[in-house]
C-alpha cells in the first residue's frame, strides 16, 4: 500500500474530520475565518466559566502557558493546575466525563470554526487539556497532546515526520522492543526504510545519517535494558546538520533529568504510563512539541479517537504533582541498590549509568547535569531461562511485571518480555543476555530492595 493511500497519513495530511459541517472544509482553528466572529459571540463570556469547573474558554485554551519563572519542582505541582482564585471553585480540576457539550447551534459553528471551546470528547477534553497543558510547560515545549498509550504518542511522532515511500527513518538500537515493532511492522510495509544505528557511538551516528540521510531520528536517553547513555544534545545538532528531525523518547529520563526540546529536538514522547503517572494504574502517551506540528498532528488524532480518557488524564495529572519527590527517590535507590549489587559479587554483571564500571560513567554530568543516572538497575544472572524463573518466583517484596515507573521495585525478563519478538541473534547483538533481569526500582527502602533481589539470587 503506498503512504498516499494509507488512511492514516490521508487524515495526517487533510485534516479533514467526518463530524465537521462538510468533511472537505478546512478545520484549522488558526485558519478559521469564524474565529472573529467567535471573539464577540455572546455566549462566549458565558463559557468562561463552566458549570462543572472553571474551564477557560478562551483563546489559551488549547495552547501551552509560556515557560515559567517557577523552578521545575514547583511547576510539576502546579502546571495546568492555576484555576483562577474564585470562591467556591474547586483546586483541582475536576474528571469531566461528558463525551459532549452542550453547544448552541452559533457555538458549535463557531467552535467546528476553530473557536476554542469544547464540542465532542474525541476533540478535546477540559481534564486531558489540564494534563496537556502541563506537559508543555514541563518540556517547554509549545504544543502537547495525550494519546491513550506511550505507543500511540510514539505512533503520532512518526507519522508527523509526513514520511512518503522510499523516505527513511534512523533509530537507536537500543529502542524499546514494540517502537522497533511498529516501525517494522507499520512504516517498513508502506514503503518506510529503517535502519538502526549504536547512537551511544556519536561517529556511528554520523556515518549512518551520511548514508541514509532519514527524515527523522528516534532515541531514548537512557536505553533499555542495558541502560546506556545516549549524548540527546550532540545527536539533535548531528541529526539537523543532516536534514533529519529528531524525536526523543524522554520515557526513562522524564524533564527532571531531560528536557530536550530545549537543545532542539523536534518531538518528545513519553510513555506517561511509566514515571508521570507513577502509580501502576493508568496507560496513557504524550507528545510534547513545537506550534507548528500542532494541527495536523490534532487533525489526526481527532479523526483516529486516540485522546487519552479523562480519568487516565487526571490519575497522570496527579502523578505528576509527585514526580519531584518519586523520581528522585528512585534515582537515590537505584544508585545505592547497583553499588551494593555490584559490590555483592553475586551477578555476572550489573548496569547502572552511575558505576564506574559502565561504558558511558564519564559522560554522565555531560548528558544530566544532576548526575542522577535514572532509577533503573539491570543486572546478570549465571545461567539462561531456567535460573532467571527461579530468580523471579524466589522475590518476596519485588514484583515480577513489565512495566517501568512504579512506586513499588518491578523486575523483568527482557529476552522474553520487552525484547520477546527480537531473534535471539538480535538480541546478541544488542547485549541482551539470557541471564538478564531488569529493576524498576520503586520508593522502598532501597535495603529492602537488595536484600529481596540478593536472597533470590542465592536460590
Ligand atoms: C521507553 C518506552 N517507550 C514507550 C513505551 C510504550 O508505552 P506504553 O506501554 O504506554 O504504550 C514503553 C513501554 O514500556 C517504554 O518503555
Amino acid at each position: 500500500m503506498s503512504v498516499d493511500a494509507h488512511p492514516h497519513t490521508e487524515a495526517f495530511r487533510e485534516n479533514a474530520d467526518p463530524v465537521a459541517v462538510s468533511p472537505r472544509r478546512s478545520l484549522s482553528p488558526l485558519r478559521s475565518t469564524n474565529k472573529e466572529d467567535w471573539q464577540r459571540h455572546p455566549e462566549r463570556a458565558r463559557l468562561r466559566i463552566w458549570p462543572e469547573g472553571n474551564w477557560r474558554c478562551d483563546d489559551s485554551m488549547h495552547k501551552s502557558p509560556k515557560p515559567s519563572r517557577w523552578q521545575l519542582s514547583t511547576q510539576l505541582v502546579h502546571a495546568g493546575e492555576r484555576l483562577p482564585a474564585v470562591p467556591g471553585l474547586p483546586t483541582v480540576h475536576p474528571i469531566s466525563m461528558s463525551n459532549t457539550y452542550v453547544a448552541p447551534p452559533e457555538v458549535m459553528d463557531a467552535i467546528l470554526g476553530g473557536a476554542p471551546g469544547y464540542t465532542y470528547g474525541r476533540h478535546h477534553n477540559p481534564t486531558v487539556d489540564a494534563l496537556t497543558h502541563a506537559m508543555a510547560a514541563l518540556e517547554e515545549g509549545e504544543a502537547a497532546l495525550a494519546y491513550a498509550s506511550g505507543m500511540a504518542a510514539i505512533h503520532a511522532a512518526l507519522t508527523g515526520m509526513d514520511l512518503r515511500p522510499g523516505d527513511a527513518l534512523l533509530l537507536s538500537r537500543d529502542l524499546y522492543g514494540a517502537s522497533l515493532n511498529l516501525v517494522d511492522q507499520l512504516f517498513r510495509p508502506l514503503g518506510i526504510q529503517a535502519a538502526t544505528a549504536d547512537l551511544t557511538d556519536l561517529a556511528a551516528a554520523e556515518t549512518a545519517l551520511s548514508e541514509l540521510h532519514p527524515r527523522a531520528l528516534l532515541f531514548e536517553l537512557i536505553s533499555n535494558p542495558l541502560l546506556r547513555i545516549l549524548n540527546g544534545p550532540a545527536l539533535t545538532e548531528l541529526a539537523h546538520r543532516y536534514g533529519a528531525r529528531v524525536i526523543v523518547d524522554n520515557t526513562f529520563t522524564t524533564p527532571l533529568l531531560a528536557q530536550p526540546l530545549t537543545y532542539g529536538a523536534d518531538m518528545v514522547v513519553h510513555s506517561a504510563t511509566k514515571y508521570l503517572g507513577g502509580h501502576g494504574d493508568a496507560i496513557g502517551g504524550i507528545l510534547v512539541t513545537r506550534a507548528e506540528f500542532y494541527e495536523p498532528l490534532h487533525g489526526q488524532q481527532k479523526l483516529l479517537g486516540t485522546i487519552l480518557g479523562p480519568f487516565e488524564a487526571w490519575l497522570i495529572h496527579r502523578g505528576l504533582k509527585t514526580l519531584d519527590l518519586r523520581f528522585r527517590r528512585q534515582c537515590h535507590n537505584a544508585g545505592k541498590l547497583a553499588a551494593h549489587l555490584a559490590d555483592s559479587g553475586r551477578f555476572l554483571a550489573v548496569h547502572y549509568p552511575a558505576l564506574p564500571s559502565h561504558p558511558e560513567s564519564s559522560r554522565l554530568r555531560t548528558c544530566f547535569p544532576t548526575g542522577e543516572a535514572g532509577a533503573v538497575v539491570t543486572v546478570e544472572l549465571d545461567g539462561g531461562k531456567e535460573r532467571v524463573f527461579r530468580f523471579l518466583k524466589a522475590l518476596e517484596l519485588v514484583v515480577p511485571a513489565t512495566t517501568i515507573g512504579d512506586v513499588y521495585t518491578l523486575a523483568l525478563y527482557p529476552a522474553m518480555a520487552s525484547h520477546r519478538s527480537q531473534s535471539p541473534a538480535e538480541r546478541q547483538a544488542m547485549g541482551i543476555t539470557d541471564g538478564m533481569v531488569r529493576i524498576a526500582v520503586g520508593i522502598e527502602a532501597w535495603e529492602d530492595i537488595a536484600q529481596d533481589i540478593l536472597h533470590a539470587a542465592s536460590t
